[in-house]
């Protein structure tokens, strides 16, 4: 099968690895030509130390690469996800499965990722989101990891699942993809959340009440958009907040910590160097919340911390003062 990915940041680099070596005929595309030469000429990612790229893999930065291509991912950060699919689109035929890894929501339209490469992909294609606690340094290193392929159509899922199922790495399918879209996104706030509290001196059971309640209100917003409330409990969920929250290479976890320290929103951004994808979702999330009318007090005092300058201090008192509830119904006793 032919297989091209788009976007050569370490996640694509890392999924394009394990399509070659399942055997398929594997494209990494990225759009700067002397980076891509460079990691063609090394066999080497920058980001992923220790980690030799397959000799099979085709390291390219023109799209025609994309033709005849059975299955394109999209790994493109959330905010270029529209631009390169546009770019793509000429590309691709009704055959073309499209596979979108990228986790966010499209500021202003509030948008899935999916629902972008639908759009700009004029509706041909059959689109499938993978999701999951997968760090691309594990992946790359062949260490045991699990996602989700998610779609409408079981049979594209089933191809997604066939094409990257390996003894490293093991996908379930699943027909939630609004569910497994929106918690992927919307997790990457609440690991920002969790480094703030690390950076404050906070500890275990701190970042235990904050995940967990986080999930509830993610859950919340996620069941009211149509997801199903298991996906949330499941890899796509729960299994990457975990990842996520807990995790030395999540890059929202370090950025968060750095605030939680003192430092600035920007200066946090610059010290992590990446895409913070958490910063970005933390907006949508908001905007979502209030669109829909969905109480998320959690995700709230994350924008306000990240876009009103609220410091992060301030936010434990007002969480922990809130209203007397009760865990599982939404109102107090009577
Ligand atoms: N890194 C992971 O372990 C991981 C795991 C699962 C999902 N993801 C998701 O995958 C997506 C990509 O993450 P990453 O970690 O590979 O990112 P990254 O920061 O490693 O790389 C981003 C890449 O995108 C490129 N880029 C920047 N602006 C662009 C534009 N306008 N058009 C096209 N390309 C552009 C950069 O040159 C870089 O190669 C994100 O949405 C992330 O949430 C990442």
């Amino acid at each position: 099968m032919k297989a091209v990915v788009l976007g050569s940041g370490t996640w694509g680099t890392a999924l394009a690895m394990t399509l070659c070596d399942n055997g398929h005929d594997t494209w990494l595309w990225g759009r700067t030509p002397a980076k891509m030469e460079e990691m063609a000429a090394k066999r080497q990612h920058p980001q992923l130390q220790g980690v030799t790229l397959p000799a099979e893999l085709h390291i390219t930065a023109d799209l025609s690469c994309l033709e005849g291509a059975e299955m394109v991912v999209c790994a493109a950060p959330s905010f270029a996800v529209r631009e390169t699919a546009r770019k793509a689109a000429p590309y691709l035929t009704r055959d073309t499965v499209l596979v979108s890894v990228s986790k966010g929501i499209e500021r202003d339209t509030n948008l899935r990722m999916s629902q972008i490469l639908q759009e700009e992909t004029h509706y041909i294609c059959k689109v499938v989101a993978l999701s999951g606690p997968s760090h691309a340094e594990e992946v790359s290193a062949h260490l045991p990891t699990g996602c989700v392929a998610a779609s409408l159509d079981r049979k594209a899922a089933r191809f997604v699942q066939d094409a990257f199922m390996n003894e490293y790495f093991r996908i379930y399918t699943s027909y939630d993809i609004v569910g497994v879209e929106l918690a992927g996104a919307m997790k990457n706030v609440i690991a920002l959340s969790c480094g703030a509290c690390a950076g404050l001196g906070l500890q275990d059971n701190t970042k235990a009440l904050l995940m967990t309640r986080a999930m509830e209100e993610l859950t919340r917003l996620g069941e009211h958009l149509g997801g199903t409330r298991r996906t949330f409990g499941g890899l796509a969920g729960m299994g990457d907040l975990i990842v996520t929250c807990t995790s030395m290479h999540s890059r929202n976890n370090r950025a968060g910590m750095y605030i939680g320290q003192g430092m600035t929103v920007q200066e946090a951004m610059d010290k992590v160097g990446a895409v913070v994808e958490g910063y970005y979702a933390a907006e949508s999330v908001y905007q979502l919340a209030q669109h829909e009318g969905v109480e998320m007090p959690i995700c709230r005092c994350a924008y306000e911390v990240l876009y009103q300058g609220k410091p992060a201090r301030d936010v434990v008192g007002e969480l922990m003062g809130r209203a007397k509830k009760d865990e599982l119904l939404e109102t107090t006793w009577l």
